[in-house]
């Protein structure tokens, strides 16, 4: 496997494999300091970034690597109507691996098509996000010690938030896991979504507007923020934007180990009340996305 375009072109053996991987980079960052001397990152992000984009650097820097790119397609060739097959493919002449984050859903496997280096999706449009889901399932992992038997809550946008297609396509291929898909009704997971992933596989869900009324249930609670720029009008925007607002109050009939996770960046879903609470993992989350991209570029890169 050359590139990571969508998480299930990686087997559930391959994944359980990269998070060891991870513990063991956290464990002894001392030992990969040098694995990647002389190889170089390219970062072709047409969207804005700040974990995605910083953590992919300081993984390729931590491992002794180095770093090139740009963080907005303003200052790229695209500017000038290149295409993104002939920069990836001018890209590849400069750098040994791209991560590239674009507003198009499909431009990173077109990339990866005409690249001859790997090619990761760093975010594709409203479609999926694989290096965000290797990161919150290694989160999950380190929070709760399994990846089985789990019942998790995914609020907020579901429609358009690609963090949450790829988690959902994840987590359906672990033993015992349900899902309760928590969002307003404009704002559902899309049918390609459920019928592909949950029904075919028979994993059970409820679909439902009140937070409340499943949080007692939830093993995890995966808060998401409304996607403002996939909107087509900032009227329904601004309608929907805090239809979701986690508050000490809401926690008080969740478990007492629930795992709050969020890919960030929070806008207004949760209250910042809520984060000195143990039970709020996602700045935890976003520290793992560093060591667990480590662990993707050694696997893509084919170092020992
Ligand atoms: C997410 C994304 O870009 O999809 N951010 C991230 O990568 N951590 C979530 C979001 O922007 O809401």
């Amino acid at each position: 496997m050359r590139n990571l375009i969508d998480i299930q072109q990686l087997s559930v053996q391959e994944i359980d494999e990269l998070i060891e991987k991870a513990n063991d980079i956290i464990a002894h960052p001392e030992q990969y300091r040098e694995k990647c001397r002389y190889k170089k990152l390219a970062t072709l992000f047409f969207e804005p970034s700040t974990r995605t984009r910083l953590s992919f650097e300081a993984a390729m820097y931590e491992l002794g690597g180095q770093v090139l790119g740009f963080s907005e397609a303003q200052s790229s060739s695209a500017a000038k109507g290149e295409s993104v097959a002939d920069t990836v493919r001018v890209v590849s002449g400069y750098a040994d691996i791209i991560a590239m984050r674009h507003p198009k859903e499909g431009a990173p496997l077109v990339a990866s098509m005409h690249a001859t280096v790997p090619v990761i999706n760093a975010g594709d449009g409203g479609h999926l996000h694989p290096t965000q889901t290797l990161t919150d399932l290694l989160t999950i992992r380190r929070e709760k010690g399994r990846l089985t038997d789990l019942t998790i809550g995914v609020c907020g946008d579901l429609k358009f938030g690609r963090t949450v297609h790829s988690l959902i396509a994840a987590m359906a291929r672990y033993e015992n896991v349900r899902f309760a898909l928590i969002s307003p009704e404009e704002l559902k997971l899309p049918s390609y979504i459920k019928k592909e992933i949950l029904q075919q596989k028979h994993i059970e869900y409820v679909q439902t507007t009140d937070l409340s009324a499943v949080m007692p249930q939830l093993d995890i609670l995966y808060m998401t923020r409304v996607q403002r720029e996939r909107f087509f009008n900032e009227e329904d925007y601004l309608r929907l934007k805090d239809s979701y607002i986690l508050t000490p109050e809401k926690l008080q009939n969740a478990m007492a180990d629930l795992s709050i996770l969020h890919p960030l960046p929070r806008v207004n879903e949760i209250s910042t009340a809520i984060d000195d609470d143990p039970r709020a993992c996602y700045f935890r989350q976003a520290r793992y996305g560093k060591y667990i991209r480590m662990a993707l570029i050694l696997k893509l890169l084919e170092v020992e």
